[in-house]
């Protein structure tokens, strides 16, 4: 199977039993079932343009015969008739089948785009965690086309070139049979040559293939890193990489390219040396009188339709391959199941109350090492839950695990007694809001952001979110105001405003849980000052899972979680740790201690009411807007009183 990644150029591993090949094919063919009307209507104008070229030189023959030989003018007259008439069928005909043929390609690569397309979407993390971009978009774009060609230059041409062969071989053993017999020798020759070549183009192609993910890759990261790039004035580097491989790719086209061309004129060769042996044979036959002139002059013409087919054959061979190659690398990313899946009896998650619990859970990444141990955390309706711990320790994994990011390689996570292993995805997600760690913007306007979970969002929804993730103030100084556009990745805005984002985002939801991995690292004091209070709006009455790096958070929490390489090594509230002089008690020595002064500063500052304005800060306008807001979001929550938090602040 081919890999997702670039380290397959070097070594493609493709499948290369005939059987193998041949179940591709059928795969491929099998594509075409759902246009079957159009493409029996190709093969049908196939047929008939095929035909009727065909008798064309059948009629030269009658015209020398009939109309040249025995001076019938009227006879002559009618034969010239009928190859005009003939002539021009033929001519319809072949549109019809250019045209159909065209239309069958454009609309199986259209399936084909959505297909895999739509997978994409649905495999799992752990599949995306493995893949490159570059050849996951070479599959949509080369490795498609390569399939869409195939079936019109391959598939069809070569159907063309069988049916126009069997017809003239059965025509010239009608017409003569030694003659027909010279002109059979050139099939095995054909087919051997053919073989030959298929075997030298297959891995060739495959790694042209892969080349162009590669390159795909290397240009896609670059790309979307440029300011990484700049930054480190890498730029000439970059060029290198991207010319080697782009050389890479050139050395292997021009290899494949080579062989294809090289292959056209050998099969051009084979069939001129069978014409000048018919002709040469024919002649003298004629000249013995053993075979009449016109016969010969049939026999030639056909030779010569013959060689048509034949001159493309070995383009035909270079399509066979290079569909092959590209049906491979397509049907391999179709073909990975989803590690993630439904169910087959899940249940809709309703009426979400916000019991979480954790039980016994160990994860590991890709069967790598274990990334988290026996996590146990049993989270009531409305309450906190505050994860600190030093880098990598497992905060963000844990929190990828509720919405079923990934599976536990052990133990079980529940909601409200649901397993979440139980309940569909879909539902089990749009009950989850998620800030995640890095904040990922999509290229549209700033409502488009926002509203991008809750679709028919009204924008009466849209402002109160933002202003209850205070951002509604920024949004008002921007030209455009919610009309701008944000850019790729949201590069218009600073780190804090794309956080406060994304937290109207998740706000517009309305999720009753909430995951909320805020690092605040790019921020200064005073921005993380107005997300800590965006975060204690969206965070009343839900249940929330934060990865807190915000004394007044922790503080808030009902329960702080104290991880180290994977396992909760304390737990408790800000007080109950405090007094244990133990790991929670180094980590508010170290970071959190100096925020506690910084926080009083900030309030006092608010409480003059000088520094954002009353209706930022705390106006009761944007409780309600958010109530608002959230009541009309989501029918399916709005049966439920918003819990009120059972731990006053
Ligand atoms: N997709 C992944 N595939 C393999 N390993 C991963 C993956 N994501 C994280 N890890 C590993 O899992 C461990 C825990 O990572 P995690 O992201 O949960 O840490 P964290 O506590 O959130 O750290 P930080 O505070 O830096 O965000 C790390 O050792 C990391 O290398
Ligand atoms: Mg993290």
């Amino acid at each position: 199977m081919t890999s997702f990644s670039g380290n397959s150029t070097k070594t493609s591993l493709y499948a290369d039993t005939w059987q193998a090949n041949l179940r591709i094919y059928a795969r491929i063919f099998a594509l075409l079932r759902p246009h079957w009307f159009q493409s029996f209507g190709a093969v049908a104008c196939l047929g008939l343009s095929t035909g009727l070229s065909l008798i064309i030189p059948w009629l030269i023959a009658t015209v020398i015969a009939t109309g040249l030989q025995h001076g019938q003018l009227n006879n002559l007259l009618y034969i010239a008739l009928a190859i005009l008439v003939s002539s021009a069928l033929r001519g319809l005909f072949a549109y019809g089948q250019g045209y159909l043929s065209q239309s069958v390609s454009n609309l199986v690569a259209y399936d084909l785009r959505n297909q895999v397309y739509d997978h994409l979407q649905k495999l799992s993390f752990a599949f995306h965690d493995e893949s490159e971009t570059g050849q996951l978009m070479s599959r949509l774009t080369v490795d498609i086309e390569a399939v869409r060609n195939f079936i019109t230059l391959g598939l069809l041409r070569g159907l063309l070139t069988l049916v126009t062969f069997v017809a003239i071989t059965i025509i010239l053993f009608r017409l003569d049979v030694y003659l027909a017999l010279v002109t059979l020798i050139s099939v095995p020759i054909l087919i051997f040559l053919s073989i030959q070549v298929a075997r030298r183009l297959r891995p060739l192609w495959m790694d042209v293939q892969n080349e162009n993910g590669a390159l795909g890759t290397v240009m896609q990261e670059s790309l979307s890193g440029v300011r990484v790039v700049k930054a480190f004035a890498r730029e000439e580097f970059e060029i290198a990489k991207f010319g080697a491989k782009n050389q890479e790719l050139r050395t292997l086209n021009m290899s494949a390219m080579r062989l294809s061309a090289w292959n056209q004129p050998l099969m051009i060769l084979v069939i001129n040396i069978i014409t000048v042996l018919i002709v040469w044979i024919g002649g003298v036959a004629v000249i013995g009188h053993r075979l009449s002139l016109p016969v010969l002059v049939a026999i030639a013409q056909y030779i010569l339709l013959l060689s048509t087919p034949v001159r493309s054959f070995g383009f035909m061979v270079t399509w066979f391959m290079r569909g092959l190659s590209g049906g491979e690398r397509i049907f391999s990313v179709l073909d990975v199941q989803s590690t993630i899946t439904d169910a087959p009896n899940a249940r809709t998650l309703k009426n979400v109350q916000g019991h979480v619990a954790f039980e016994h859970v160990s994860f590991a990444y890709n069967n790598g090492p274990e990334v988290l141990n026996d996590i146990n955390i049993d989270a009531k309706p409305g309450q906190i839950i505050a994860l600190l711990g030093a880098t990598g320790s497992g905060k963000s994994t844990i929190l990828s695990l509720l919405p079923r990011f990934y599976d536990p390689t052990q133990g079980r996570l529940t909601i409200d007694g649901n397993g979440v292993r139980e309940v569909t995805q879909r539902s089990l997600r749009q009950n989850i809001g998620l800030v995640l760690q890095d904040v990922f913007l999509f290229n549209a306007t700033l409502r488009d952001n926002i509203a991008y979970g809750v679709a028919n969002a009204t924008d009466e929804q849209i402002i109160a979110a933002a202003k209850v993730a205070r951002i509604h103030d920024f949004a008002l100084t921007l030209p455009d105001g919610y009309d701008t556009w944000v850019g790729e990745r949201g590069v218009t805005l600073s780190g804090g405003q794309k956080q406060r984002v994304a937290i109207a985002r998740t706000l517009l939801l309305n999720p009753r849980i909430l995951v909320l991995d805020d690092s605040t690292s790019s921020v200064d004091m005073e921005t993380e000052y107005l997300i800590q209070q965006a975060l204690d709006a969206v965070m009343n009455g839900r249940t929330t899972f934060v990865v807190a790096s915000r004394l007044r958070t922790i503080k808030n929490a009902d329960q702080i979680l104290i991880l180290d390489k994977g396992s909760i090594v304390e737990r408790g509230t800000h007080e109950s740790l405090l007094a244990l002089n133990g790991a929670y008690t180094r980590l508010y020595d170290l970071q959190l201690r100096e925020q506690e002064e910084f926080e009083t500063r900030m309030l006092s500052v608010q409480n003059k009411d000088s520094l954002y304005g009353s209706d930022v800060s705390h106006s009761p306008v944007q409780e309600d807007g958010r109530d608002r807001c959230i009541a009309s979001s989501s029918e399916e929550t709005t049966n439920q009183p918003d819990k009120k938090r059972e731990v006053t602040r």
